[in-house]
């Protein structure tokens, strides 16, 4: 039986929307969606206001998006200039070090200063509005500076992950077409350095990457690195030669506001499309709606910079509403595991928001990490990046918020832009591990594997009848890609790659990913992915990669690989295979397990059978299902007589 945890009377009363609210509200958006969002897009300030709401099509063939699109705005102005008069003194950014010793509060009359001065250095670099500026930086406040400062004038920013390889780095790059990297000399990590400028060294020797005419430097660590004159530039010493103000540009709101680059169930990462207008209305109405965020809340998402939800609701969505937001540049047990507690005491955080994975890890430490912190400042938690199970979130409810504060468990992604569904504190009651209730104008469908529609309580695929402002554009560069990924499968719906069930209250469990998609401590991993970086060792026939259950990341990486004739199958090359992975694509994708493979299953016409990997991999070789269409039938029982986990 799941535990029902109804809304505490501390929401239930004060809460900016209580249940009655949310189901006429909910009501509202989902029958005149044009007329709900026109009077939620008034929340930004508009250069020149919208007359045109909504223009949708999800016709496979006529496929368009649009939002606000006669509107125009600029999104620094709505983060900085907009809250100047009532907020100018008030904190936007804590930043809060690696080092516990080190943290720094920026103002909002501060921050807008340094954008400023950063919108005129990156104009003076050449850089023009719609030109993409690749930011590969760690967890500074100079990131949200950057960030901020692209929007100012128009460029479109891409961040690529600073625990990304020079080689990940190198293919966003290539793809988007960059004119300007901005980096810094190394990160700092739990006290150990990343060489972020030497990483942009190597990408930038890498084909088609020669569009970048400038790389901007921060000095973080001070550590020694090259500086190739004139490409290679300190951001320091040009930003003090910056006058402080600096007029915004208009960008239509359907104006590209960054790419992101994600993995699919194919091929390399796509780059995720946002534009200016419906982004930033969606990203600040969920943040304040899901977080009930007050004016003195000191806000803290843990995630970073380089994923989705470090855009949406590190800076843009908690920016624009004139929110205090946390930056955390360090590590979760550095220098012990009760430092995201203290962090928390420190800086008086109300609300809380992290990934199921870092609960888990912690949870493992046992309660006393925790219990040693007060953490009474905490009024609400919230989870995201996968789905959390049913321990993990008792544990985050009783032991970090002393079964005070509800928790949000917020299912959204890189696509979605913001929070699609999501509890709201002061109108839904709790079911652990349930994503719970839709938000606002957003109308999920559960589709069985032929699209038919299943009604009332039901498990199948999930899919999105309508569009909301926050839905990604386009693939860049790739809008076939776009369509076929998202618009092909069920049509008519925007396809998730996610299972789900709905119970019989309506709620939705989301059950994970229905395609080749790995989910690694709530990062997106394409197992193509993982499969070229194993083939393209010289030593590598072929490989095939899958998911298996792991306690902390929820999933892990688990890869078959076929090795060259006469190539032996050592220790020594599986370390050698795990390490190579690693550097080709970055540490978050480093294989659990790599079993050797002399054979792998598939059908008749080459089609690898990946259903009985997983199933091997979950260490169920009697749930293998039907083995009779496969080519080879035998290469099956070796790879369960060998398999590494049981
Ligand atoms: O499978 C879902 C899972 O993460 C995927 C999206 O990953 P990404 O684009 O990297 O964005 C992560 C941050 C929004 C989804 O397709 N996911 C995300 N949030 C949840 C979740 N699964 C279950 N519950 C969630 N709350």
């Amino acid at each position: 039986m799941t535990k029902l945890h109804p809304v505490p009377d501390t929401f239930a009363a004060h809460a900016r929307i209580d249940r009655a609210q949310y189901e006429t509200a909910y009501a509202e958006s989902v029958k005149d969606p044009a007329a709900f969002w026109d009077r939620i897009g008034r929340r930004l300030d508009w250069i020149t206001p919208y007359t045109q709401v909504k223009d949708v099509s999800y016709d496979a063939r006529d496929l368009h998006i649009r939002w606000y699109y006669d509107g125009e705005l600029n999104v620094s102005a709505n983060c900085l200039d907009r809250h100047l008069a009532a907020r100018g003194d008030k904190t936007a950014i804590i930043w809060e070090g690696d080092d516990p010793a080190e943290s720094r509060r920026v103002s909002y009359r501060e921050l807008h200063a340094e954008v400023c001065k950063a919108a005129n250095l990156l104009t003076s670099l050449g850089i023009r509005k719609d030109d993409r500026v690749a930011i590969y930086l760690p967890m500074i406040p100079e990131a949200a500076v950057a960030m901020l400062a692209c929007t100012r004038i128009g460029a479109i920013h891409t961040i690529v992950f600073a625990g990304f390889s020079p080689d990940s780095l190198a293919s966003r790059i290539a793809d988007s077409q960059c004119k300007l990297v901005i980096t810094a000399d190394e990160g700092l990590r739990g006290k150990k350095k990343v060489p972020l400028k030497a990483n942009v060294d190597e990408a930038l020797k890498r084909p088609n990457t020669n569009s970048v005419e400038t790389v901007l430097v921060v000095r973080r660590t001070g550590g020694a690195i090259d500086m190739q004159v004139p490409r290679d530039r300190w951001w320091h010493a040009l930003l003090a030669d910056q006058p402080a103000t600096h007029a915004p540009v208009a960008c239509e709101a359907e104006h590209p506001l960054f790419i992101l680059y994600t993995s699919g169930s194919t091929g390399t990462p796509k780059g995720v499309l946002h534009t200016t207008g419906g982004y930033l209305v969606y990203a600040s109405f969920t943040h304040e709606a899901v977080f009930d965020l007050r004016e003195d809340d000191v806000y803290w998402c843990t995630a970073d910079i380089g994923w989705v939800t470090g855009h949406s609701y590190l800076i843009y969505g908690p920016l624009a509403n004139g929110a205090t937001t946390v930056m955390f540049e360090g590590v979760p047990n550095f220098p012990d595991s009760s430092r995201f507690w203290q962090v928390v005491d420190k800086h008086k955080v109300t609300l809380f928001y992290t990934a199921p994975t870092a609960i888990r890890a912690l949870m493992r430490e046992g309660e006393d990490p925790v219990r040693k912190t007060s953490r009474a400042s905490l009024r609400l938690l919230g989870s995201v990046g996968e789905p959390i199970n049913p321990e993990a979130w008792e544990w985050y409810y009783r032991v970090v918020g002393d079964s005070r504060c509800p928790i949000v468990d917020t299912w959204w992604q890189t696509e979605t832009g913001g929070i699609l569904i999501t509890p709201l504190p002061g109108a839904t009651d709790l079911k652990p591990g349930s994503a719970t209730l839709p938000f606002f104008g957003i109308t999920p469908q559960i589709v069985d594997a032929n699209g038919a529609v299943l009604e009332g309580a039901a498990e199948g695929n999930l899919v999105l009848t309508d569009s909301w402002p926050g839905q990604m554009r386009t693939v860049y560069g790739d809008h076939q890609r776009f369509i076929d990924t998202y618009f092909r499968t069920y049509p008519g719906t925007y396809f998730t790659g996610d299972g789900a069930r709905r119970d019989e209250d309506g709620y939705y469990w989301i059950t994970g990913r229905v395609d080749d998609v790995i989910n690694v401590s709530g990062h997106r991993l394409g197992t193509a992915e993982v499969e070229s970086a194993l083939v393209a060792h010289p030593q590598v026939a072929e490989a095939a990669v899958v998911g298996c259950p792991h306690d902390i990341k929820g999933q892990g990486i688990y890869a078959y690989v076929t090795l060259k004739t006469g190539v032996e199958p050592t220790d020594a090359l599986r370390k050698e295979l795990v390490a190579w992975v690693r550097k080709e694509i970055g540490p978050i994708a480093t294989p659990d397990h790599l079993q050797w493979a002399p054979g792998l299953p598939k059908t008749r016409s080459g089609k690898i059978m990946r259903r009985i990997l997983r199933k091997i991999a979950e260490n169920q070789p009697d749930a293998l299902g039907d083995t009779s269409t496969l080519a080879d039938p035998s290469v099956v029982a070796n790879l369960v007589n060998e398999r590494l986990v049981r």
